[in-house]
């Protein structure tokens, strides 16, 4: 998998302050709220187990899932629900948690989903973001690091499934998806 990547961004430990420092904000928004965190399957895996064990306030987990890109690095637009989230969000703080934000589309489908259920608040925490390539106005409330627009893989992040499972965030090789 090694040899498909240009250039490592963000190493672990790069990535484990940066989620550590997510997480100590969320412990101080979120005192007495016991927020539900919602993981965007499957690329947020890593980033809830790891963003969860650095938040110090109670709170719940549940997942949520999509119609993925498929083997392309393009959006295709289309939004289909594969899984629902289990958890009654009426009234609750949630925090929908997102590998990486391109277009925003997926995150603004997603929003506008949860908000039908009349959660108290909804707050977006996204690792990646690539603000060059933003179709729809999306405010991510805590953000890890911006990008270009490069595609990138790695910790959760996948191009055709693979390299989830990468520990850390590297640029993938042109050759291998063009
Ligand atoms: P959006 O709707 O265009 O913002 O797409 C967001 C989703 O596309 C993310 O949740 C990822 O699953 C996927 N995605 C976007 N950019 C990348 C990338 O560079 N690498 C891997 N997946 C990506
Ligand atoms: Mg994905």
């Amino acid at each position: 998998m090694k040899n498909d990547i240009e250039k490592i961004l963000f190493d672990e430990s790069k990535i484990l302050k940066k989620v550590q420092d997510l997480g100590l904000r969320i412990s101080e928004d979120y005192k007495a709220k016991n927020p539900v965190l919602i993981c965007i399957l499957r690329g947020s895996v890593i980033f809830l187990s790891d963003l969860m064990k650095n938040i110090s306030v109670p709170l719940e987990i549940d997942f949520f899932s999509l119609s993925s890109y498929g083997a392309s690095t393009k959006s295709s637009g289309i939004v289909k629900i594969r899984k629902d989230i289990d958890t009654e969000i009426t009234g609750r703080h949630v925090i929908v948690v997102e590998d990486i934000v391109d277009s925003g589309l997926t995150l603004k489908y997603i929003e506008e989903y949860l908000s039908k259920h009349n959660p108290s608040s909804i707050k977006i925490c996204a690792l990646l973001d690539k603000p060059k390539a933003h179709k729809t106005e999306i405010k991510i409330h805590y953000k890890g690091f911006e990008i270009g627009n490069e595609f990138v893989v790695g910790y959760g992040l996948d191009f055709a499934e693979k390299y989830r499972n990468l520990p850390y965030i590297g640029i993938l090789k042109k050759e291998i998806y063009s």
